[in-house]
């Protein structure tokens, strides 16, 4: 049987409640684990000056997979700080972020939402050239967008597309950014050549948003740029039960980061009641990743049937705590793969 290294980074926060309970999620699935815990956030750079220390940098390269919390970062600028997600996500070359969004079995929910965004990961808008001009009265920020990027984050869209229900949406605003959105369109459909199997349509960004609210179902892939992407991922977020619910996967070429969406929720940390679910499911995202489709699927069962039978933290209206849920979750996927 396959023994994986993970790297655990709680970071702060939530970070530090919700990586434990995936942990013990983990160990429930029978499979072997070498766990490196390492540091990184706020709280390691007021400790050691340094967000992300070398000995994280090692733990990362040497694991299989990284399993990340979430990251504080002050709202004004310190010297010297810069976010370690932001850093890691560039430092592996994580090009591919990935964020599934399903129906969940909750009152009110919409039924068979089933979608996976891909959002490019590296460019865009997020790129972080600005500069102002006019003594500070005009400000611009440049949208950088490649032929390379947006021909490897379409080949990533339609691998996965290609394991899903075969169809994808490539979404943009080349109708107002003809050159920049234009480049990505060419590219993607030059990819898509490549995909005959696989429908693909194109969907202007507002639409999309809006269609995201409305026929969320109507969609299985979609892939886009790194604005659009954190933007529409958190609709997608929205529509099936929120923070507390959504995992996202980071993808690249030197490795692979798994994360919750949400971040270190300063205002109920502490509390145990965060909720541990969007960590746990990016743990089976991860476990997904390496391979492991028959222990990722129970531990998704797991979490479904933790939420029909009502085992809900506050944010969905309940009152369990996040070992609760956690444990919860470990037994139920410890029956379904019932190697004891
Ligand atoms: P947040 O995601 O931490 O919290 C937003 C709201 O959702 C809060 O009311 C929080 O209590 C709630 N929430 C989030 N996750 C939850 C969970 N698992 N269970 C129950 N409730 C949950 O976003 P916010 O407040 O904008 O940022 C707080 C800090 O986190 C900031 O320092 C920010 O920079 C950082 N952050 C880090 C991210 C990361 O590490 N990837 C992503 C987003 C924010
Ligand atoms: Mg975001």
């Amino acid at each position: 049987m396959s023994r994986y290294t993970i790297a655990l980074i709680e970071g702060d926060g939530i970070g530090r409640e919700v990586i434990p309970a995936a942990r013990t999620v983990l160990q429930a699935t029978g499979l072997s684990f070498d766990f490196i815990e390492a540091e990184a956030g706020w709280e390691t750079f007021n400790e050691r000056g340094v967000s992300v220390p070398e000995e994280t940098l090692k733990a990362v390269y040497r694991a299989d997979a990284t399993l990340f919390g979430a990251v504080s970062s002050p709202s004004e600028k310190v010297p010297g700080y810069y976010s370690a997600i932001r850093y890691l996500r560039q430092e592996m070359g994580l090009f591919a972020n990935i964020r599934p969004a399903k129906s969940r079995p909750l009152a009110g929910m919409a039924t068979g939402i089933d979608m996976l965004i891909v959002r490019e990961n590296t460019e865009g808008l997020y790129y972080g050239v600005e500069r102002t001009y006019a003594n500070g009265e005009v400000a611009v920020a440049e949208r950088v967008v490649t032929r390379g990027a947006s021909t490897r984050i379409a080949r990533f869209a339609f691998e996965k597309a290609l394991q899903r229900r075969k169809r994808l949406a490539v979404v943009h605003k080349a109708n107002v950014l003809s050159l920049s959105d234009g480049l990505f369109l060419q590219a993607v459909g030059g990819v898509a050549q490549e995909y005959p199997q696989v429908e693909t349509e194109t969907v202007i960004v507002d639409a999309c948003a809006m269609r995201l609210v409305r026929h969320p179902a109507s969609f299985d892939v979609l892939v886009m740029e790194n604005m659009f992407g954190d933007i529409l991922s958190d609709v997608s977020a929205g529509v099936t039960g929120g923070l507390g619910l959504a995992p996202s996967g980071n993808i690249g070429t030197k490795g692979a980061l798994f994360e919750p969406v949400h971040g270190s929720a300063p205002d109920i940390a502490g509390m145990g009641v965060a909720n541990p679910i969007a960590a746990i499911l990016s743990a089976a995202l991860m476990l997904d990743h390496l391979g492991e489709r028959q222990a990722a699927k129970a531990i998704e069962n797991a979490v479904n049937t933790a939420l029909s039978n009502g085992i809900l933290t506050p944010d969905l209206g309940g009152s369990a705590s996040t070992e609760e849920v956690a444990e919860k979750i470990s037994e139920t996927t410890r029956s379904i793969l019932s190697y004891d």
